[in-house]
């Protein structure tokens, strides 16, 4: 059975009836560029070959009704015009969240029917998958003039201020911008986006994803913390965003001698670092060297994240280690921190070797076995039926 048919029979036993279309949007991992996109800097994501997909038909009754294939029994229904931030919650309110934020293109009301296989709380995007999958849906079927950065808005809206998730823009705009083959360099304050390639494969290389197994929320995590000492640091610097700094050494200033000072200091050296780093991978993937050479630069990604930043885990740390030590060529966390996966750029006959010695360090150190994947990079949001 095809993930459409799949989608389809879920629908007509969900609704009695047939959708009218399918769609799909992938979760994502970032390659470089963490915690940069709430700071107006740049991302390198590539979208993953998960996707979640939406099967979805207009109605006449004013009414969401929601259904999930990875949620039976846990069906949603509600006058559009009683949505709210936060109700519904749980997995319903990111699909009804984006009917929320289109809910005057839809006021006959909509159904949908979402199955998928994003990892979720791995650090994945399953969310933004969900957004972006039903985005497209509502466009097609009732918002014709929508452009993909306007969905990108509509998606991120939903997560910001119906979910209630401070996050930034990497997550959307990859799951609905990225193509196969490719990683997509963007900066966040133009939303200027370029298409680099990134074909690992033919470099003899793999990009391997390890779900360390442990779970974030960002909701209520410390991603928000965060993000208010990152604003925090560019009040006391004097710029729009934390982007707006041109080197490490215009950060001297945060170190007033106070301990307040001296973590501002490393999250905004944190995010100065990044935006640096995701430059230097963009102009090592077009250079002669390739994406063989990005590795180091990855590496010094994850200790960013964990000494300056300071949102790695135990597990991620272990995970990267372990990679590294087994013969990959960078490793990193990836995504908001706190939880989730890490990745590891590998050659292509080590995968098997990596992914042994990462899943031997976890069952040493008592931990939950991790699962890994090579992420091919795929494409973005699209109508498969
Ligand atoms: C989460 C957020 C993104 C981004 C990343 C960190 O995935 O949703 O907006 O901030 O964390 O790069």
């Amino acid at each position: 059975m095809t993930v459409v048919e799949r989608a389809r029979a879920a629908f007509a036993a969900a609704f009695g009836a047939d959708p009218d279309g399918v769609w799909a949007a992938p979760g994502r991992v970032n390659v470089i560029g963490e915690h940069t996109d709430y700071n107006e800097g740049f991302v390198l994501p590539v979208a993953l070959p998960h996707t979640t997909r939406a099967a979805v038909a207009l109605r006449d009754d004013g009414l969401v009704s929601l259904a999930s294939v990875q949620h039976p029994g846990d069906r949603v229904e509600l006058p559009v015009a009683d949505l709210a931030p936060g109700r519904p919650g749980g997995w319903a309110g990111y699909p009804a969240g984006v009917v929320h934020e289109l809910r005057d293109r839809v006021p006959g009301g909509v159904s949908v029917l979402v199955d998928g296989d994003v990892p979720s709380g791995a650090g994945l995007s399953s969310s933004a998958a969900l957004e972006c999958a039903v985005a497209l849906a509502l466009r097609d079927l009732a918002a014709p003039g929508l452009t993909p950065a306007d969905l990108v808005d509509v998606a991120r809206r939903a997560e910001n201020d119906f979910v209630g998730a401070p996050t930034g823009i990497l997550d959307q705009s990859a799951s609905m911008l990225c193509t196969a083959g490719h990683a997509l360099f963007l900066d966040t304050r133009d939303r200027s986006a370029v298409q680099v390639p990134f074909d690992l494969a033919a470099a003899g290389l793999a990009l391997l994803v390890v779900d360390t197994g442990t779970t974030h929320d960002h909701a209520t995590g410390g991603y928000g913390d965060r993000r208010r000492e990152c604003e925090q640091a560019a009040g006391r610097l004097g710029v729009a965003a934390l982007r707006d700094v041109p080197d490490v050494a215009a950060l001297a200033v945060l170190d007033d001698g106070t301990a307040e000072g001296a973590v501002l200091l490393r999250r905004a050296r944190h995010i100065v670092t990044e935006n640096a780093r995701v430059l230097e991978v963009v102009a090592t993937l077009r250079g002669a060297a390739g994406p063989a050479a990005i590795g180091p630069v990855l590496t010094a990604g994850h200790a960013s994240l964990r000494d300056d930043f300071q949102i790695s885990t135990t597990e991620l740390d272990a995970a990267v280690a372990a990679a590294l030590d087994a013969g990959a060529l960078g490793a990193r966390m990836v995504g908001g921190g706190f939880g989730g996966s890490a990745i590891a750029l590998v050659p292509a006959d080590a995968v098997d070797a990596v992914t042994g010695a990462v899943t031997t360090r976890f069952a040493e150190a008592r931990f939950g076995a991790p699962r890994t994947f090579v992420a091919v990079p795929s494409a973005g949001a699209q109508r498969l039926a």
